[in-house]
């Protein structure tokens, strides 16, 4: 049986680094709310004038000299981020323009913090289906230029950081790759995390007090987040098990979304199996939305907790509501 299988990975983030200290320093906040809350120590933030796509671009170009292909291999592009670089057109028409490869398809997936796990799964069925041979998969943010640095919105932007992710995905037939995939949404919860404005349902869709409302700025209902994704993350968890007639015993290595580290753990919990068995990075990454997983596989294959063989899940949750799984056999 076809399937696609990630054979290079790479990360970028931008150097500047800003600790919990450095952020009382531009919110009302201190070290130890949001260590105890989050787990977060520190994020990195851009500090010039850069889009998504040159996140992406530069996380793209490791995947690729790891790899040893050059743009021109790549015949297709997905590029996951809810932070794009303009409305529109969507950020992986950007990076395909600054990787110098004109005319191959790229699609832009805005499902937020499930967005790599979605791109994986449109990634494979692509592969699968025959139709790309060599998939470019991204998950890329830049957050820090939209947050609302004051009181109001303090719970929010300090849980947020800038990075990028990439992987490519090629055909295999040898059973190593996707597994499957699974993708959920409950549109019922989109305004518990959601940026409204600017939108298309506003006449006019820009007016002057969109900062003063604070409409502009991401809005979250945090204590419902929190308690559908501890249900949500190990449901979608057991769902890829069950799907592959597998169980948390064959499992190598679980990489959440790194939403929280409190929901990383709380999850942990529920499924009972050794904090060991899931990788966390939120601690210097802060939550990096659709950046997180790739950002964190590549980290922990960088840190030899993954080889050659071994059962690695997936999963995600986060506005939409969207949740997200995926089974991959290394
Ligand atoms: N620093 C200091 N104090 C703060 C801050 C801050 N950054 N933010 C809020 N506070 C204060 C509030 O003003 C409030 O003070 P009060 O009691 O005097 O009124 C107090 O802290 C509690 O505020 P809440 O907003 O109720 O904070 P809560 O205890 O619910 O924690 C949090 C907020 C951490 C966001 C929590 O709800 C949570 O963990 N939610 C899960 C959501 C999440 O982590 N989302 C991640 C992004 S979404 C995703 O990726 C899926």
């Amino acid at each position: 049986m076809k399937r696609a299988r990630i054979i290079s990975t790479g990360h970028y983030v931008p150097e500047r680094v800003v600790t919990n200290d450095e952020m009382t320093r531009i919110v009302p906040t201190s070290d130890e709310w949001i260590r105890e809350r989050t787990g977060i120590q520190q994020r990195h933030f851009v500090d010039q004038e850069i889009g998504a796509s040159d996140l992406g671009y530069e996380a793209a170009q490791i995947a690729l000299q790891r790899a040893g292909l050059k743009p021109a291999d790549i015949d297709f592009i997905v590029f996951a981020t809810l932070s794009p670089d303009y409305m529109f057109p969507g950020s992986g028409c950007v990076m395909q323009q600054r990787l110098g490869i004109p005319g191959i398809g790229a699609l832009d997936v805005r499902t937020q913090c499930t967005g790599f796990v979605y791109g994986l799964s449109v990634a494979n069925a692509f592969i699968q289906a025959g139709q790309y041979k060599r998939i470019l998969l991204v998950g890329a943010e830049i957050h820090s230029t939209g947050l609302e640095f004051n009181e109001r919105g303090r719970h929010i932007a300090v849980l947020f950081g800038d990075g990028a992710g990439a992987v490519i995905l090629e055909a295999s037939e040898n059973g190593r790759g996707v597994l499957s995939t699974h993708l959920h949404a409950d549109g019922r919860y989109a305004k518990e995390l959601w940026a409204e404005n600017p939108g298309s349902r506003r006449i006019p869709r820009l007016y002057p007090g969109i900062l003063e409302d604070g409409s502009c700025f991401p809005q979250m209902n945090g204590r419902e987040v929190f308690k559908h994704a501890v249900t949500k993350f190990p449901e979608v968890i057991m769902e890829a098990l069950q799907t592959n007639h597998l169980a948390l015993d064959d499992v190598k290595l679980v990489i959440p979304h790194q939403a929280n580290l409190r929901i990383s753990e709380a999850v942990t919990q529920r499924l009972g199996i050794p904090p060991e068995k899931v990788f966390n990075n939120i601690q210097r990454y802060g939550n990096t939305t659709a950046a997180s997983i790739p950002i964190a596989l590549d980290e922990a294959l960088e840190q030899g907790k993954i080889h050659d063989g071994d059962l690695v899940i997936l999963a995600s949750f986060g506005s939409g509501f969207t949740w997200a799984s995926a089974a991959i056999r290394w």
